[in-house]
């Protein structure tokens, strides 16, 4: 782990016009420069890079964020590589922060293990091409199966000859500590201490982590002899943890995030096939299903699979568990299916890349059409098993988190059965309200088993673990979606302003006059202001996440006096690099402008943002506290309400009283809301 001192060093090091202007030509403009963004397709310049700020901006496609988040997502590399990346950049040495005696062994047996599994690859390989021994029979095996030299290389498949003992025999001798290579899985020992293969006499596919490295190994025989398992795969490790690798992955990660898709088959050679074939966005299970972590996986990418499997029926079962799992994770999902006879392998073999696409562009069909198609030849006319169906899919549609999304879907099912849609909305209520509370009652017992859960830790990266370990757990602990609580829209807004313009002055009068440098006395920041405004009716926030920004706003150590631009840029960088995952995410989301909020509209205007503080802040306070008091409103209502049916005339009139004391403050806000306008 790089410990909190080493990064402040990197990131006071990071000049974010630098970092980019390694990979984009920068042109100054003022105090910002220009260049054309490397996300899109730009025509014109549209990339604003602010070194007051650090951080950049794309004005066409959107994308934005500080020097970190910009080398994240350019090298695909995790928070954790992005971080050392710079360090190499500014020559910082990168401090490893103090570990356990038991973290520093784990980290060495990963490391070990990673070399055994390089080494074991250059072994295998080097094997597959020495045309000089009896191992052609390797290579002509992939060349049986049209597999091209570049392909063969690119992959670093080998083999495994037969005999069964020359890979231990010679890794020892080459010095490799019999304990690693038993750990790795590539070398068994018996019961007498001898040391034997795992694998021989099979053609070798190296499983990569996300960065690259070697983690396992697959295995395939040469024969179709049934007797025998087809593939040996490497057993789980500390490098390996099957549920969290993805075959393909690093081969594929650019061009899933470039084509924000992600193909999923099952198989090593469906992965290789189809990347012979032009097509790279594509990754496998491994004959497995599907599980969540490699979901996660292929989110850092894209919210986008198609899932492609064979026409068999146990490809099309296999498909069906994936779906549900993928909807819950919040990822849109489409299925292929390949004609009977075809798997992606000799699909993309048969077909070039444009055919191959213009296949999936055509026959891919969403989950609903496709579990009901599937599904209803099943069925022949059976009402009973007709609403099972139903309810299945319903049971699908339910576990969509986005809402939107979701209704879509609930007026396909009505349609395709022709139900009223407000049954199926009935349906869907109900099933979540199950799920939730289901949920609910899990996490309880969760919380009463586990020891104390660890801090949100600065750099979640696991000691002694693979990067791609460690990348997966990144996105595991990463944001949990926010409670839609009442008034978390309103305070989000909030927070927006603080984030963004906090340290900005607020003009009251309108004056176009905006100055950036200092904040002229008199006139309050908005984060004052905001302040202010809050204390004045003792609101606290309620959404924990935004509560604590708002607190750590005000209490975070820092200068007064500064150019706004620039004591924002440090707030900027105290929140996006915040040790709770959460705070960061919130950071992020908003200065890559992710906020489907009404700030939206109000911000729908030509004028800089920053000219028009004095009229937004106080319209979005002013709707927070509108709805608190509606809240009161009609708690009091209900009091009101209750006292009456108690018979209690006092309490009712004395309620009676305070409700129409909210109602005039109520009231008085919402003419100070229209007189805004
Ligand atoms: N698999 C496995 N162990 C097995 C069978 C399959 O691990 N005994 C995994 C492998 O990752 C394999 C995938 O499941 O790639 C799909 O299995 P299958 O379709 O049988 O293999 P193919 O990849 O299609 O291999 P081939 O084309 O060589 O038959
Ligand atoms: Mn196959």
């Amino acid at each position: 782990m790089i410990d909190r001192a080493t990064v402040d060093r990197i990131l006071d090091a990071t000049r974010i016009e630098e970092v980019i202007g390694d990979f984009v030509s920068l042109k100054r403009r003022g105090a910002n420069y220009l260049g054309l963004c490397p996300f899109h397709q730009d025509k014109n310049p549209s990339l604003s890079v602010s070194s007051t700020k650090q951080i950049f901006k794309c004005f066409a496609c959107g994308k934005a964020g500080t020097a970190v988040s910009f080398i994240m997502e350019h090298e695909k590399l995790s928070y954790p590589e992005a971080l050392k990346y710079l360090a190499k950049k500014y020559g910082i040495e990168v401090v490893e922060k103090e570990q356990t005696p038991e973290e520093i062994a784990a980290r060495m047996k990963g490391e070990s293990l990673l070399i055994v599994n390089e080494y074991a690859q250059k072994y295998y390989q080097q094997l597959l091409w020495d045309a000089g021994r009896t191992h052609l029979v390797g290579l002509s095996y992939f060349k049986e199966r049209k597999f091209t030299d570049d392909t063969i290389r690119k992959f670093g498949l080998g083999f495994a000859p037969a005999g069964g003992k020359s890979f231990a025999a010679t890794a020892k001798e080459e010095g490799y500590k019999e304990e690693y290579l038993v750990d790795s899985g590539l070398v068994i020992k018996r019961d007498d201490g001898s040391l034997s293969d795992r694998f021989y006499d099979r053609v070798m596919f190296p499983i990569h982590s996300l960065s690259g490295r070697v983690i396992a190994f697959g295995g395939r025989i040469l024969t179709s002899d049934k007797s025998k398992a087809k593939y040996i795969n490497s057993p789980e490790t500390e490098v390996y943890v099957k549920n969290r690798s993805l075959y393909g992955i690093y081969f594929a990660k650019t061009a899933i995030a470039n084509k924000d898709c992600c193909l999923l088959v099952e198989g090593y050679t469906d992965v290789i096939s189809m990347h012979q074939a032009g097509i790279e966005n594509v990754v496998a299970s491994s004959g497995t299903s599907l599980t969540v972590g490699q979901i996660s996986l292929i989110k850092r990418f894209t919210d986008k699979i198609i899932v492609i499997y064979d026409g068999d029926a146990a490809g099309i079962k296999a498909s069906i568990r994936g779906i549900d799992m993928i909807l819950q994770q919040g990822m849109k999902v489409e299925v292929v299916l390949l004609p009977p006879e075809d798997d992606p392998d000799s699909f993309a073999k048969a077909h070039d890349r444009e055919e191959i696409e213009e296949f999936i562009a055509t026959n891919k069909c969403d989950f609903i059409t496709f579990k009901t198609n599937l599904l209803l030849k099943e069925i022949d006319n059976d009402p009973i098993r007709k609403a099972q169906l139903i309810n299945d899919i319903i049971e699908s549609v339910s576990v969509i988190p986005d809402q939107i999304e979701r209704n879509v879907y609930v007026g396909m099912v009505a349609k395709r059965f022709d139900i009223k849609e407000d049954a199926v909305f009935q349906k869907v209520r109900q099933l979540r309200a199950r799920h939730n509370s289901l949920e609910q009652s899990r996490s309880r017992m969760d919380r009463q088993q586990d020891a104390p859960v660890p801090p949100d830790g600065y750099e979640p990266v696991p000691a002694g673990y693979d990067e791609n370990v460690a990348d997966v757990e990144t996105v595991a602990s990463s944001p949990q979606p926010l409670t839609d609580s009442y008034l978390a829209v309103n305070e989000k807004e909030i927070i927006y302003y603080l984030l963004k313009f906090g340290e900005y002055p607020l003009r009251t009068d309108d004056s176009l006059l905006y100055d950036k440098k200092a904040v002229p006395a008199g006139v309050p920041t908005v984060a004052e202001y905001i302040r202010k405004s809050l204390e004045e009716d003792d609101l606290q926030f309620e959404n924990p996440v935004f509560k604590k920004i708002f607190d750590e706003y005000f209490t975070r150590p820092h200068e007064p006096g500064e150019d706004c631009e620039v004591a924002q840029g440090k707030i900027i960088r105290f929140f996006s690099t915040h040790p709770d995952q959460n705070v960061a995410a919130t950071m992020m989301d908003v200065i890559c402008d992710n906020y489907p909020l009404t700030v939206k509209v109000y911000r729908d205007s030509l004028t800089p943002e920053e000219q028009l503080l004095g009229k937004n802040v106080p319209r979005v306070v002013t709707a927070y506290r509108i709805k608190v008091i509606e809240r009161l409103c009609a708690a009091t209502v209900k009091e009101v309400d209750a006292a009456f049916k108690r018979g209690d005339g006092e309490a009712c009139k004395e309620k009676m009283r305070l409700l129409s004391a909210l109602n005039t403050v109520k009231n008085n806000l919402l003419h100070l809301q229209a007189s805004k306008k």
